[in-house]
């Protein structure tokens, strides 16, 4: 396929230099930037990652930019088709998502104005914390049509559940199917119904207690690593989640994923930002796809709803 097209990526931290790393080495990009407000920070990034280009064969070219409180540099962005926000303060040990939200808020305001005016056509990928919440301010915030603005989040949740799975039974990643949705916090609802390995239920596999403990383990994946690190947040499956879903953007693809979505009549919930299955296209959101759940399941999503709409109600007076 020939490269084509730039792709942004704001913020330099851990999450946003491999996810644009990850951009790069698919090769199907002119460019790739990266923006931080560290002043170097990014150029440095960008140099060092164009360095590895003929090592690893990729054309791919990376721009590195400081930005600054007003908006200075973001005119590296102009004509970007995908805008993936990184920049905010990831979780400390001990921290809920939400802990992030005033803060976060106050970054998110300032990146998706300057996103909407240096790049105004483009698709926002969201993956600062709280994800819902800034995923709806972010789109608050740019003006942009709902189906251009995404979170990510389910893809990321899908992996950890896999893997979970993976490991819990002894098989290749490739062979094991699962499932989230709701929020990307408190009430996540991994969705054992639809998972498989080989086509095969998983409740054939394993027992109703180790199936709820690989879902704690799933919904308390992102806490175990930040406990773990001491510092910062994960950023190898999220990078490689949000990647994706950029690649999918780029391609046209009509890949059903699990991302954060607007919400609009599908299971009978409206006017929220939730974590979905949707169809992604250039244009960011194609279609939600609604996915078969138990009457259990379909009870948690609600209950996930409720919760991401009482929050994203607040978000606006961030
Ligand atoms: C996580 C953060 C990135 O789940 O939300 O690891």
């Amino acid at each position: 396929m020939a490269r084509s097209g730039k792709v942004s990526v704001i913020g330099a931290g851990f999450y946003g230099s491999t996810t644009a790393l990850r951009l790069a080495e698919y090769d199907i990009f002119d460019t790739v930037v990266l923006t931080d407000v560290l002043d170097g920070k990014a150029e440095g990034i960008a140099l060092d990652m164009n360095q590895a280009r003929w090592i690893e064969g990729f054309e791919t070219k990376l721009v590195g930019q400081t930005t600054g409180p007003t908006g200075e540099g973001y005119e590296a962005i102009a004509g970007s088709e995908i805008v993936i926000i990184t920049a905010g303060l990831p979780r400390k040990p001990g921290m809920s998502r939400m802990d992030l939200i005033e803060t976060n808020a106050k970054i998110m305001r300032q990146v998706a104005e300057n996103v909407a005016k240096f790049a105004p056509d483009c698709v926002i990928i969201n993956v600062a914390n709280p994800l819902d919440e800034m995923t709806a301010l972010a789109q608050i915030v740019s003006g942009f049509p709902y189906a251009r603005v995404i979170g990510q989040a389910g893809m990321l949740d899908t992996a950890r559940f896999t893997h979970f799975v993976a490991e819990e039974l002894n098989v290749p990643v490739s062979s094991v199917t699962t499932l989230t949705l709701g929020s990307h916090g408190d009430t996540m609802v991994p969705v054992a119904s639809v998972c498989a390995v080989n086509g095969k239920p998983l409740s054939d596999l394993l027992s109703a207690e180790q199936i709820d403990a690989l879902v704690e383990r799933t919904r308390n994946g992102g806490a175990e690593i930040v406990a773990l690190l001491k510092t910062g947040s994960a950023y190898y499956a999220p990078s490689a989640a949000a990647a994706r879903m950029a690649r999918a953007v780029h391609e046209d693809s009509g890949k059903v994923m699990p991302v954060c979505a607007w919400v609009d009549g599908e299971y009978g919930l409206s006017g929220a930002y939730l974590g979905v299955e949707a169809v992604i296209g250039r244009g960011g959101i194609r279609s939600v796809v609604e996915t078969p759940l138990t009457p259990d399941e379909k009870a948690l999503l609600v209950q996930a709803y409720e919760a991401v709409l009482a929050k994203q109600a607040d978000v606006k007076d961030l």
